[in-house]
C-alpha cells in the first residue's frame, strides 16, 4: 500500500503515541512508550515525520503507519530519538524513507542510541551511514544497554 511522508501536524500527538505503544511489543519490555504529552510537544517543536498510508484506518493509529522524531542538542547536533514502523507495514521501505527525509534536515552530526540486539534498526543504522560512537552499559534500567551511534552528514 501506498504511504507518503511529511512533517506531523500538532493534531498526530494521539496517533502516533497509540503507534508507539504497539511498535515495542515484540521486546517484551513494558516501558518503552513514549507519552502522549511528549509527543504533543515534540510535533510542535521537534522534527517529526510521518508516514500516511492511503486506506482504512485498522486501529487506533489512523493513518500513521509510521513516525520518527528528532531535536538538537545543547551540544549543536542532533539526537535522533525514535524512528518505528507499525508492525504490519514492515519490511516495505517505510522505515528507510523516514530515515531518508530525517537525515536530508540534518545540518550536524546525528545521534541516536540502539540496542545492540536489535538487528532490524542496526541494519537500518548501518545502512545509512550511523557508527558507534560508544557502548553504555544500563543506559537506562540496568540491563539496558545501549550503543550510542552517530552519523556525519557529508
Ligand atoms: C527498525 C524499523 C523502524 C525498520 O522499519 P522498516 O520499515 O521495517 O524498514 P525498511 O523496510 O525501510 O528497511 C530498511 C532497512 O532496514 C533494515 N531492516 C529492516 N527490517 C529488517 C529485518 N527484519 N532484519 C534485518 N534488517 C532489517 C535493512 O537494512 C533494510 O534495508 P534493505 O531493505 O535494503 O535490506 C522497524 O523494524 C520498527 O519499527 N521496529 C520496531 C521499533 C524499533 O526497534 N525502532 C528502532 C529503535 S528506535
Amino acid at each position: 500500500m501506498a504511504h507518503k511522508i511529511q512533517p506531523a501536524a500538532a493534531s498526530d500527538f494521539l496517533a502516533i503515541a497509540a503507534l508507539d505503544r504497539i511498535a515495542w511489543r515484540h521486546t517484551g519490555e513494558p516501558f518503552i512508550a513514549d507519552g502522549e504529552h511528549v509527543w504533543r510537544v515534540w510535533c510542535e517543536y521537534a522534527v517529526v515525520l510521518v508516514a500516511r498510508q492511503d486506506g482504512e484506518p485498522t486501529d487506533d493509529t489512523g493513518d500513521m503507519v509510521g513516525t520518527t522524531v528528532m531535536f538538537p542538542t545543547v551540544d549543536g547536533e542532533w539526537f535522533l530519538h525514535k524512528i518505528m514502523v507499525h508492525p504490519e507495514r514492515r519490511g516495505g521501505g517505510v522505515g528507510s524513507g523516514l530515515m531518508r527525509a530525517a537525515l536530508a534536515r540534518a545540518d550536524a552530526p546525528v545521534l541516536l542510541t540502539v540496542d545492540p540486539a536489535n538487528v532490524a534498526a542496526v541494519q537500518l543504522y548501518e545502512g545509512y551511514g550511523f557508527a558507534v560512537r560508544q557502548h553504555v552499559e544500563g543506559y537506562y534500567r540496568p540491563h539496558e544497554h545501549r550503543n550510542v551511534m552517530v552519523y556525519v552528514p557529508k
